[in-house]
């Protein structure tokens, strides 16, 4: 089996791929509702972003994540599930949802090869997830989620996006989860990246999270649910779930990214916070060949820098493309 390594020595074993910038929510500091969609004909179709994983594969990508926008508003995604499933040299496929639409396609997208779902949730109260997703649709993301463990979806991972003021006071309730209902929960610092309606929204310290959470009991360093990313994690004592953090603001982890990014419309981005990208989509359009796929990938991984700059003190950065096109 091939591998690939950038100039840091860094393995490259992870394609995070956009299927759509389209959502069925609308949350604060990720919608950027003053531009206008994709065009359907600017979107990679199902076959060209198998051609690209199929090229991606025999070079040393072995992970897969789908992610959007909300990618299970892309009509029939078990259909490309199953198409990267038959890949060989794929041995994970998993999704970011927000959970709406999991309760219809969790037991699909298992049979279609499936392996786990991440899905964001910010708050547990109905009246703010109103506020932070513009929808009322929390009793959704709870069904989704327990489909999800039904269809045997595991490790279910919950992303809380941590907002100060917002839903900082939740952060015990979120905590109590991995303790009584087995949840594995990651605490994300929220990133300020310029969208528009967002410059207010204040990033929470991972140290004051933590430091909120031990009231309810002593963390321990675990191992923690499977998984490609860079989440630290922690448990109760006698928790069957488990804690993580994700730090990009206090405590970046670019020393060990092992990712490419695929956008929706087909552009290969080297890293979530640098604007570098090279494009595939019109070679794939061309007709390019495994070769040809494989040397954009190599250009892609050639670019990735030894780290980003959204680090300590450093301005938020206005991000020309917006988070729905690119899927975190
Ligand atoms: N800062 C931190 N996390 C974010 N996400 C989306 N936008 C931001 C941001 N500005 C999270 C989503 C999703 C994950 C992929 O990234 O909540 O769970």
């Amino acid at each position: 089996m091939s591998s690939l390594f950038d100039s840091w020595q860094r393995q490259i074993n992870y394609l995070r791929i956009s299927v759509t910038d389209h959502c069925n929510l609308g949350c604060v500091y990720c919608s950027v509702s003053s531009l206008p969609h994709l065009h359907r004909s600017e979107i990679l179709s199902y076959e060209e972003i198998e051609r690209v994983v199929r090229a991606a594969a025999g070079m040393g990508i072995s992970k897969v994540r789908l992610t959007g926008g909300e990618p299970l508003v892309r009509p029939d995604l078990s259909k490309l599930v199953s198409m990267i499933a038959r890949i060989e040299g794929i041995d994970d496929i998993s999704l970011t949802s927000n959970g709406i639409l999991l309760a219809r396609y969790a037991g699909e997208l298992k049979e279609a090869g499936l392996s786990r779902v991440n899905v964001s949730l910010d708050t547990l109260k109905e009246d703010r997830f109103k506020r932070i997703t513009g929808g009322d649709r929390l009793k959704e993301v709870l069904a989704g989620i327990e489909a999800a463990h039904q269809a045997g979806l595991e490790p279910v991972k919950i992303n809380v996006v941590v907002l100060r003021g917002i839903n900082d006071d939740e952060l015990l309730d979120f905590a109590r989860k991995s303790i009584d209902q087995g949840w594995h929960v990651r605490f994300i610092e929220f990133m300020p990246f310029g969208t528009p309606g967002s410059e207010d929204l204040e990033t929470f310290a991972t140290q004051e999270i933590s430091e909120r959470i031990q009231s309810l009991g002593r963390l321990e360093p675990d191992t923690g649910p499977a998984g490609n990313g860079p989440a630290r994690y922690y448990r109760f004592p006698g928790a069957k779930g488990t804690i993580g953090f994700i730090t990009p603001m206090t405590e970046h982890f670019c020393a060990t990214c092992n990712r490419l990014r695929l956008t929706s419309d087909g552009q290969l981005r080297p890293c979530l916070l640098d604007e570098d990208e090279i494009g595939l989509r019109a070679i794939l359009r061309c007709g390019a060949d495994t070769e040809e796929i494989r040397q954009v990938v190599r250009q892609a991984v050639a670019m990735k820098r030894e780290c980003h700059q959204l680090n300590g003190g450093v301005a938020p950065q206005t991000v020309r493309r917006p988070m729905c096109q690119i899927g975190g």
